[in-house]
């Protein structure tokens, strides 16, 4: 994986512009490349495979970049957002500039992993447009945020696997349902953990996703299980900086109605779906990757 750091940064070093290095190397890269980690569990070790992970990592940190400026984000992985420390706007250009370095390596990629890959950008942004939108909103439309959470991050898992698959000669569709599955598990554990874990082990403040007006999936089951007194009280607390009270009715209400473990099983029954998907192929690492996603605890 430091590979994967070093080739990174010689994208941007390429560019001659020593500004850009230095604004670089301020961003946190504390991440757990979990897309490399799929990327070389399915294609193996080779120059090429070392490319795709650092363009889809590149592409990957870009849209942290321009997702902590869009959630006015202070704080990720336990240290300062690269927004909080040098302003949003440098933090959108340098979200930009990642972006177009990372694309400029893709077109040296086979084309049908590039294109894949291309589409699955304007997937990630389709999907950061529609979480925008639907945080306007009490949003009690399970289709809406299961479209949401596929654009916005299984997308660019899917492309990742899809792409890997054709550097092996392997059949993409098999692996990018993979990828799918695999992110909608993903997604659904992450907003589990906003709900359950602590700001310390997520890196950023927990219960945080309802206060900017996020209606998960967790609380998409909560509304629409509650008696009809909860769901009156549960919508005055959306979008709101919650006392320690309040907080602690939303986790007890979430317990009195075994939300959690239906989100929990409902991430698992992606894992699953996402095996069935490669079961052919005999790749224990990608056993692993699912196992880790469904049990992790940030
Ligand atoms: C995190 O969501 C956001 C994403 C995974 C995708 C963001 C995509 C864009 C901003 C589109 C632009 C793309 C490029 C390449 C420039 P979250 O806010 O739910 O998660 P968090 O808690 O980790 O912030
Ligand atoms: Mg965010």
């Amino acid at each position: 994986m430091k590979n994967i750091d070093g080739l990174m940064r010689s994208f941007i070093v390429n560019l001659g512009e020593e500004s850009i290095v230095s604004f670089y190397d301020k961003i946190p890269k504390q991440g757990k490349k979990l897309r490399s980690k799929l990327i070389f569990e399915i294609a193996g070790s080779s120059e090429q495979t070392s490319m795709l992970a650092a363009i889809i990592e590149m592409i990957h940190m870009a849209s942290l970049l321009h997702d902590d400026v869009i959630d006015d984000a202070l704080i990720r992985r336990n240290v300062n957002s690269f927004n909080a420390d040098f302003g949003d706007k440098t933090a959108i250009m340098m979200g930009d500039i990642l972006y177009s370095c990372a694309f400029s390596q893709l077109t040296l990629l086979p084309q049908s992993a590039a294109e894949f890959v291309s589409k699955a950008v304007a997937s990630l942004s389709a999907g950061e447009l529609l979480d925008v939108e639907l945080s306007k909103i009490f949003n009690t439309d399970k289709d809406k945020y299961f479209r949401m959470i596929y654009c916005k991050t299984a997308s660019l898992i899917e492309a990742s696997a899809y792409a890997a698959a054709v550097l092996k000669g392997f059949e993409g569709r098999d692996f990018a349902a993979y990828g799918k599955n695999l992110g909608l598990a993903f997604q659904i554990i992450d907003d589990v953990l906003d709900i359950t874990s602590s700001d310390k082990m997520l890196g950023k403040p927990a219960l945080h996703d309802f206060k900017e007006g996020k209606v998960t999936l967790p609380y998409l089951y909560l509304y629409e299980q509650c008696k009809e007194k909860d769901k009156k009280h549960l919508m005055t607390l959306r979008k709101k900086s919650l006392s320690s009270y309040e907080n602690t009715w939303i986790k007890d209400k979430m317990e009195e109605y075994g939300i959690i473990m239906l989100c929990t099983r409902e991430a698992k029954y992606f894992g699953d779906k996402a095996l069935n998907a490669i079961g052919k192929y005999n790749i224990d690492g990608l056993n692993d990757i699912v196992r880790q996603m469904v049990e992790r605890d940030f």
